[in-house]
């Protein structure tokens, strides 16, 4: 079989960009313990209401600039319905579903993860312009699924 000069570079170049990656990903899992985004906390959907910090959901200061939000999502809506924080602030969520898939989406940020029973999900994010953010379910979860949203006061 003939292969031309150029197939052969570029046969290099494909191969070469491959090895590249699943050296870095490997790197990336093995050496440094890279997890997918979900910190594995288990929790049973059933008891959300009783398990702390889940049976108070809410805001919590924890530094200078700094929150805690504590959420739960459920048909067809999300606990706390509404988040107030000063221009600045780095708040930390921390989520769980009480029934089905849910997604969590801050509109206009990096934000956005599943919300998966039995699984605590968390992302950090810091709001450096005033705002209203919209949190919404970007996961079907059923007949009501486009009402589910809450929101982010940044002032
Ligand atoms: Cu919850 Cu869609």
């Amino acid at each position: 079989m003939h292969l031309h000069r150029y197939e052969k570079i570029w046969l290099t170049v494909g191969i070469l960009t491959l090895a590249a990656f699943v050296i870095v990903a490997g790197i990336n899992a093995f050496a440094m313990g890279a997890m997918p985004p979900s910190d594995r906390q288990m929790i049973d959907p059933t008891k959300v209401d009783q398990t702390p910090p889940f049976n108070q959901p809410g805001l919590k200061k924890i530094g200078p600039n700094e929150y805690d939000a504590t959420m739960t999502a459920f048909v067809f809506g999300f606990a706390p319905a509404t988040i107030e924080v000063p221009v600045g602030s780095t708040v930390h969520f921390r989520v769980t579903s009480k029934d089905v898939v849910h997604g969590f989406q801050i509109v206009g940020t990096n934000v956005n993860m599943m919300v998966v029973p039995g699984l605590v999900n968390t992302a950090s994010h810091t709001f450096t312009k005033p705002g209203n953010y919209l949190i919404l379910c970007n996961e079907y979860c059923g007949a009501g699924h486009q009402l589910m949203a809450a929101h982010v006061v940044v002032k």
